[in-house]
């Protein structure tokens, strides 16, 4: 009689890889998440495709000493990004979608996801060039799916036009489109060693409002968006069913850091169990109109959904 299904292959499990370390690195507010060394990005990622999950979106952690205020490591094909890219594509080939955040603000010294102009503020049209150099490195490193997620006005036309002058037609971009400006994505900063100072509340979205998430996503649908997504999921299951009505691409949900670390801290404590917790919250999220859920227990959950 169930009306809604989850299946491994809609779920996405985003992972961290770190440049130099030399075994994986716990993050304290993510139990069982961690940054991984190239080897256990390898061995985490087969597991993950062994378990069905449909995708896998790759973040990248440079050494400090390498950010600097542009965030050239991300387009670097030497950079820790591009070389994650590079391998997991060779291993996996094309029966798992390889993603990959089209982002700045791993790379940059600030921690912000665009570039600053001279009164700190952010330079939205500068930021533009950034991910369109940063989407043709992901391209040839192997990504199949580049997935801006700055929040910079433009973003997915400007990406899409490069891309496609670089002979990447079929790339395909899943926009963060309605993004909102979250206490969720503190342990996320703490996985991505971010040194952001202030916060993103210029370029994210005020919880306040459902309309503007429906003329964000309006406006990445008009510039070639193939997917579109909604970011937190929890909090915002009522953008996520909006978005499902308004969008003729598929919709994309993150279940972010915070909300893994809400349930797993309650979990740790015996409050509520994980178990049943994941699975409601993840079919509540599929419920309201999500096709795809990108969530860090995608491989735990996909044995529990394999029918
Ligand atoms: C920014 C980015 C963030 C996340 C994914 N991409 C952080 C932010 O916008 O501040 C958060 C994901 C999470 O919290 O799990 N490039």
């Amino acid at each position: 009689m169930a009306e809604t299904v989850v299946q491994p292959r809609h779920l996405v499990l985003p992972m961290f890889v770190a440049d130099g370390l030399d075994q994986p690195h716990p993050i304290s507010s993510m139990p069982g998440v961690q940054q991984h060394t190239m080897d256990t990005l390898r061995s985490a990622a087969e597991e993950a495709v062994r378990a069905g999950v449909g995708g896998l979106m790759i973040f990248g952690v440079p050494a400090d000493g390498d950010k600097d205020a542009c965030g050239a490591q991300g387009a670097d094909p030497d950079g820790i990004l591009n070389r994650a890219l590079r391998v997991l594509r060779e291993d996996l080939g094309d029966d798992t979608v390889l993603m990959a955040d089209t982002c700045l603000d791993e790379f940059t010294d600030h921690g912000h996801c665009g570039v600053l102009a001279d009164d700190g503020t952010i330079d939205n049209d500068a930021t533009l060039k950034h991910y369109g150099t940063l989407a043709v490195a992901q391209a040839e490193a192997g990504a199949h799916v580049v997935a801006p997620s700055g929040m910079m006005d433009g973003q997915v036309g400007y990406i899409r036009d490069v891309l496609d002058g670089a002979n990447f037609h079929d790339i395909s971009i899943l926009a963060y489109s309605a993004k909102y400006s979250s206490a969720l994505y503190g342990p996320f900063r703490e996985a991505v060693g971010s040194s952001l100072q202030g916060t993103r509340a210029s370029y994210q979205q005020d919880c306040s409002n459902a309309r503007e998430s429906s003329r964000e996503v309006a406006l990445d649908l008009a510039e070639g968006a193939d997917m579109v997504m909604v970011k937190p999921a929890m909090m915002y299951l009522d953008i996520i069913r909006q978005t499902s009505e308004q969008s003729d691409v598929p919709v994309a949900a993150y279940q972010v850091s915070g909300e893994y670390a809400m349930i797993s801290a309650a979990a740790q404590r015996g409050w509520v169990d994980l178990d049943r917790a994941i699975v409601e919250s993840l079919t509540s999220i599929k419920r309201a109109g999500a096709d795809i859920v990108l969530t860090y227990w995608a491989t735990y959950a996909a044995s529990m959904f394999r029918s």
